[in-house]
């Protein structure tokens, strides 16, 4: 039991974007001969790996991506973690790399947020603690196969809002002329190829004074798919709430939250479905980009076709829908609201 009084870190929470921090502990713990090491608390963030590993030359790694927060009471909350750990397992399975057990997951979590106290920003600073574990393939191999070694790692970092400026940001987003994933790919797994493939789709989207890219389906470039880094909701002038289905998409957690809010407590109807852009677009009330980075932040235009559309009036933030839906699930994320779903989790300190 640590004391739960120990000094936090000074720093300038409200000042924090999203950038690494390095904290005082990780946990690793490594695959070999089929089975798991116990696994233990360090303090270098450096990872010494062969030169043949596999995570450097095949890709052969998945990560997830969860928040700890602290309550109004000093509680500190994880949410939906279970899912995380779900995800995590799927990614893992598909690229041949071992489960982590959901235990493990979990204990690993736990502790690696425990011994890192300090840094868990206190509450109301607006800032939060990600937590980010990874799986990668270890140990020299030069063909093309799995590893034979594995480290499971989880690492944290005190973090501010993903996109810059103060509670909810209003965001842009460029269609990219580049796809992010095929329909029977890999673009549904956390996995760290998609994400390099995306790198120079962001650029392009920032060139154009976008904050991000905006996917369509590879097959037929009509339907949305998902933002570089969060899924899309969409609030339709009809009284809808719609979020687009597609295989090739990262099945957010916080979109799956969001879609149970806005069934369940603005009474909307809810529905996940292809959604062609270009002829859906005029019937976009509100839109926002989703997940445990970009929490709920609103679109207010999208580039497409040359040009760029508007989904909000000139001068207006956010809209009501999305208000609301973004203060109930932050509401539920802070401990500040109850939690009827039994989506919190609490890490004992
Ligand atoms: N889509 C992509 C490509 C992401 O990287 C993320 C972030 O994790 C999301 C969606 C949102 O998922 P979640 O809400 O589970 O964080
Ligand atoms: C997350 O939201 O947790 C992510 O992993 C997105 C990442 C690009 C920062």
């Amino acid at each position: 039991m640590l004391d739960a009084k120990v000094d936090k870190k000074q720093l300038n929470w409200a000042d924090l974007g999203f950038q690494y921090v390095k904290t005082d502990s990780r946990f690793s713990a490594v695959h070999e001969n089929g089975s798991w090491s116990n696994g233990s608390l360090l303090n270098s963030e450096i990872i010494a790996v062969h030169e043949g590993a596999p995570a450097l030359h095949y890709a052969q790694q998945c990560f997830e991506g969860m928040k700890a927060q602290t309550a109004p009471d000093g509680r500190v909350l994880l949410f939906r973690p279970d899912l995380n750990s779900e995800r995590f397992n799927l990614a893992a399975s598909r690229l041949l790399m071992p489960e982590v057990p959901a235990e493990m997951f979990m204990s690993a979590v736990e502790e690696t947020v425990r011994a890192n106290y300090a840094w868990i920003p206190p509450y109301g600073s607006g800032a939060s603690l990600y937590v980010r574990p990874m799986l990668i393939g270890v140990g020299e191999n030069l063909g093309l196969k799995p590893a034979q070694q594995f480290e499971f790692r989880v690492f944290v970092s005190p973090v501010g809002p993903y996109y810059k400026s103060a509670g909810l940001a209003v965001i842009s987003l460029a269609v990219s002329e580049m796809d992010r994933a095929a329909p029977s790919g890999t673009g549904s797994f956390k996995i760290g190829a998609n994400y390099a493939g995306g790198l120079l789709a962001t650029r392009r989207a920032q060139e154009l004074g976008a904050n991000e890219a905006l996917y369509l389906d590879s097959a037929e470039r009509r339907y949305i798919d998902e933002a570089g880094s969060a899924n899309i909701i969409i609030a339709t002038n009809s009284g809808c709430f719609v979020s687009p289905k597609s295989r090739a998409i990262l099945p957010s957690i916080t979109r799956r939250s969001i879609m149970t809010l806005a069934r369940d407590e603005l009474n909307l109807q809810t529905e996940d479905r292809p959604i062609d852009l270009r002829a859906e677009f005029d019937q976009f009330e509100e839109m926002a980009a989703c997940g445990t980075a970009a929490v709920l932040s609103p679109v207010g235009r999208i580039w497409f076709d040359e040009d760029w559309h508007n989904i909000y009036q000139d001068g207006q933030t956010v809209g009501p829908v999305m208000q609301e839906l973004y203060d109930l699930l932050v509401g539920i994320q802070k401990g500040e609201v109850g939690d009827q779903y039994g989506w919190l989790h609490e890490v004992s300190i």
